[in-house]
């Protein structure tokens, strides 16, 4: 059986494990070949630490063209990873989206495990790996099919919008997903008065506040979102009076109802960009804000963030690892292949013509 490093391995046995084969010294080439990397995070990573990271990068980089493989990293992911190794960065939808015109014959998912699944529906036909499998989602763990089954029984005429934040037996069980960036066009987009919208209670009372449809939803909620509130709001804004609150729509709906914008996060990180507030804080997890303050001049970003524990799962001593190993494999049942990607393909159609 083929040795596993993943998040919970400490990360001393994961380099020595790793050091076997690789060359993990930070030696003066190592320093100058990653010097333009560094130089971009440099605000967000310590010096003292990348000594640590910059070989792992280096050696990443060259595998994954060894090996024919892409890597596609969620906006939540550490700023080592968004800017160090990632090939593709972007949203639940964007990522979707990337995954259908990857070349590659190999996919790393550097995020949680339903964005693999997403991937790996999209290309069954490629090797698609997620660094450690259980990097879950709150959202994901809280419907089975059996759920969305009987949801169905209770109101047959009415059609299921499924947040990606799902397992692939759930989307195979739905008329069309949905991500934050495109719920309200979906929603809208779907035929009848009442639609079933799960599993994130809160992104869907977000969303029924600007449709005139009916929404029936489920008790799901994003660990990370769920626990801002208003108060939380109204002291960052008594803390720091200049600055722009902005907020993802998995928060409670009196939560969006204060911030001064709320979007999914490549909307979040698009507001900024254009916006350019002065100062920003980025009610969502605390990895976004680094990263796009990497990339971005003139906007300070103040913290008002929780951090995702499956993401955060991901490292670069088990995205090395992955690709040394080719573990772990993301599969999904044949027959669930087939409805769950047609929900995916549904969804990725209708917010191209939203476009
Ligand atoms: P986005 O689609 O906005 O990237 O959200 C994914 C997610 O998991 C947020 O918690
Ligand atoms: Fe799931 Fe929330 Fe983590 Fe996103 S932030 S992956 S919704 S638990």
């Amino acid at each position: 059986m083929v040795q596993l490093i993943n998040a919970v391995t400490p990360i001393a046995d994961a380099r020595a494990i790793l050091a076997d084969t690789y060359d993990l010294t930070f030696t003066k080439a190592v320093e100058k070949e990653t010097a333009p990397i560094f130089n971009q995070v440099k605000s967000k990573i310590a010096e003292v630490e990348w000594p640590f990271f910059a070989p792992l990068i280096l050696q990443i980089n060259r595998l994954k063209k060894e090996k024919d493989a892409v890597i596609l990293a969620h906006n939540y992911q550490t700023p080592q990873i968004y800017h160090g190794i990632a090939d593709v960065v972007g949203d639940s939808l964007q990522l979707a989206i990337e995954a259908t015109k990857v070349s590659q014959s190999t996919i790393v998912q550097c995020g949680v495990h339903f964005m693999a699944e997403t991937s790996k529906l999209l290309n069954p036909e490629k090797t698609v790996l997620i660094p450690d499998s259980r990097a879950g989602c709150s959202l994901a763990s809280s419907i089975t099919a059996e759920d969305v089954l009987a949801m169905r029984a209770q109101y047959p005429s009415a059609p299921v919008v499924t947040y990606v934040n799902t397992s692939a037996a759930v989307k195979a069980l739905t008329d069309v997903c949905c991500t934050s960036s495109n719920a309200l066009d979906i929603v809208n987009g779907v035929e009848g008065d009442t639609v079933i919208m799960i599993p994130d209670q809160y992104l869907a009372q977000n969303t029924a506040k600007k449709t005139k449809k009916k929404i029936i939803t489920w008790a799901g909620a994003c660990e990370v979102h769920e626990t801002f509130t208003a108060a939380d709001i109204a002291e960052l804004r008594a803390a720091y009076p200049n600055a722009k609150i902005i907020a993802h729509p998995e928060c409670p709906p009196d939560v969006i109802d204060a911030v001064d914008y709320a979007g999914s996060t490549a909307g979040m990180i698009n507001w900024v960009k254009t916006e350019k507030p002065p100062k920003v804080v980025m009610v969502t997890e605390c990895s976004m804000s680094d990263n796009v303050a990497s990339e971005t001049t003139g906007v300070e970003f103040l913290r008002g963030c929780n951090i995702c524990p499956h993401m955060k799962r991901i490292n670069l001593e088990n995205v090395l690892w992955s690709l040394h190993t080719g573990t772990e494999e993301v599969t999904v049942p044949e027959e669930i292949i087939a409805p769950a990607r047609a929900s995916v393909e549904r969804m990725i159609e209708m917010s191209r013509k939203g476009d």
